[in-house]
């Protein structure tokens, strides 16, 4: 960010109204520089290669081994001026430690404000957000929110990069909501070193993590070749000693933490846990995944940026365990359903031969609901699907509305207005039949809807030749 110096121009005023002008000036620059800081692009960078060299992580690692001793030598580091140090937080039970001990040592040893960085990838829970405002309105000016690049909004992403993308190109998906974010808000800030509350106790990567490491991933980005340290004060805690902390000091927490959640990220990669399972055993279940791409940009290739173009559209969603719930059942918000309020939710087994041939219809159907509808009552709805065989079988909620899979694939709309019930679709598996069965089921709530399909009944005829053609063409790609 360049504050160039202003040029002096005026001489024959007061002093008075000098410092006005000054004044002035100064809040105009603050004004441009946050909107900079928002959009200055990773390319920008700060080289404090330089400041972290002079540090030894062997011996770091062998000197500073409590949690409070590392957090003293952060708080010295930081008094000195030496290295500017910013806390990473998610706001899960080790960040919530940190930020407590942090906040004991701004209070009690005068130790300076370390600046907070949270990412809103977009695509947290309900439960998360209204955590985040709470912390919000606390910690002011010393939290800085960053979201990914362009988007203000889950649609707006999922309209670029896919609704999948999560699920289906993890490592891109890690990159464009967290790690690009992430490396733009350290730029900001020109951060030497980041907090995080890893944890050995965590397993998997984890295992063998040091309160000290230098982080070399963004080495891999070719615009971007700082390396900063990454402190992990916590290292030896275990998960009883975390929450012990939190009860014991009456740290508010998400309350998704005493619904099953034992880690929490994103909607769509999120699960819950079994109370003996590791405590991460719910995250990226089924993703060949333990890591987010923060701690773990090995999988990225080199110059990241380049190569991580957006990915094709996917017209329908592919739904784990629990986000199954969310989006069909969630009738509070439809943010997970796209803007949706109807979902068409099939499933399937991979080796059932039925499911087989009904994915072209499958497909066809979706991108119908999704981007060319054939009515204004299909746009309202969003297709998905859910492998019980990758998966456990849905569960009792499923059933409560009526959502029983006795055979694959499985056909049912849910509709959320006015309100929520499940209808099972059990006619032939072609796109057409489905597709007048929807109309029927759709029609009728909104006038404007049910002119549109008067209309569009007397093509019936076309749509059925259509839906012919279409089988054609797909027989003929499977030859
Ligand atoms: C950062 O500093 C190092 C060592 O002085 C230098 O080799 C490197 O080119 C610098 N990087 C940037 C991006 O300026
Ligand atoms: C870093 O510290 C270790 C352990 O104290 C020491 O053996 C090593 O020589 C040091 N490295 C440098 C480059 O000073
Ligand atoms: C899982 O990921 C590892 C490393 O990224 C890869 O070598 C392996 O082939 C993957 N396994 C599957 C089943 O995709
Ligand atoms: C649509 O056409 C069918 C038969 O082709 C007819 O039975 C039905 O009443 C028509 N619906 C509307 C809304 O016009």
């Amino acid at each position: 960010m360049k504050r160039k110096k202003q040029p002096k121009q005026t001489i024959k005023i007061g002093s008075g109204s000098l410092i006005v002008v000054l004044l002035v000036l100064l809040v105009v620059f603050l004004l441009i520089g946050e909107r900079q800081w928002f959009q200055s692009s990773s390319s920008q960078t700060y080289n404090s290669s330089k400041v972290v060299k002079r540090v030894n992580v062997t011996r770091l690692n062998e000197e500073y081994q409590t949690v409070d001793d590392i957090l003293q030598w952060i708080c010295m580091k930081v008094k000195s001026k030496e290295l500017k140090i910013v806390d990473l937080t998610n706001w899960g039970p080790s960040s919530l430690v940190i930020l407590h001990k942090l906040e004991q040592l701004q209070r009690i040893q005068g130790c300076p404000t370390i600046p907070v960085v949270t990412i809103d990838t977009l695509h947290l829970f309900p439960e998360s957000y209204t955590f985040l405002e709470s912390k919000k309105k606390i910690m002011g000016q010393n939290l800085l929110i960053v979201k990914p690049k362009k988007y203000e909004t889950a649609k707006g992403f999922d309209n670029h990069y896919g609704i999948n993308l999560a699920v289906e190109h993890p490592q891109q998906y890690a990159y464009w909501s967290k790690v690009e974010p992430m490396y733009r808000a350290f730029n900001a800030l020109k951060a030497d070193a980041w907090i995080t509350g890893r944890r050995r106790s965590q397993g998997g990567e984890r295992t063998n993590l040091q309160a000290f490491e230098l982080d070399s991933n963004n080495n891999k980005n070719k615009n971007n070749k700082i390396k900063r340290l990454k402190i992990n004060p916590l290292v030896d805690w275990t998960y009883e000693q975390v929450w012990e902390y939190i009860r014991d000091n009456d740290i508010p927490y998400n309350p998704l933490y005493d619904q099953g959640y034992k880690s929490l990220g994103d909607v769509r990669t999120t699960n819950k846990v079994d109370e003996q399972e590791n405590e991460r055993a719910g995250r990226f279940q089924g993703m060949n995944q333990t890591e987010c791409g923060i701690h773990n940009l090995a999988m990225l290739s080199s110059s990241a940026e380049e190569e991580m173009k957006p990915i094709e559209v996917q017209t329908y969603m592919e739904l784990a365990r629990d986000t199954l719930d969310r989006v069909v059942l969630n009738e509070e918000t439809n943010q997970y359903r796209n803007g949706r309020d109807n979902v068409f939710v099939v499933f399937y087994h991979p080796q059932c031969g039925h499911c087989q041939r009904f994915e072209p219809a499958f497909f066809q159907l979706a991108n119908e609901m999704y981007e060319a509808p054939e009515s204004a009552l299909l746009h309202k709805t969003i297709a998905t699907r859910f492998n019980i065989g990758r998966y456990h079988t849905p569960n009792a909620k499923l059933k409560a509305v009526g959502m029983e899979v006795q055979g694959t694939p499985a056909i049912f709309l849910v509709k959320h207005k006015p309100t929520r019930h499940a209808v099972e679709y059990k006619g032939p598996r072609n796109r057409l039949p489905i597709l007048l069965w929807l109309r029927k089921e759709l029609g009728g709530k909104d006038e404007h809807d049910g002119e549109e399909l008067s209309r569009k009944n007397s093509t019936s005829t076309t749509d059925e030749q259509d839906d012919q053609d279409f089988q054609k063409k797909t027989k003929h790609k499977h030859r």
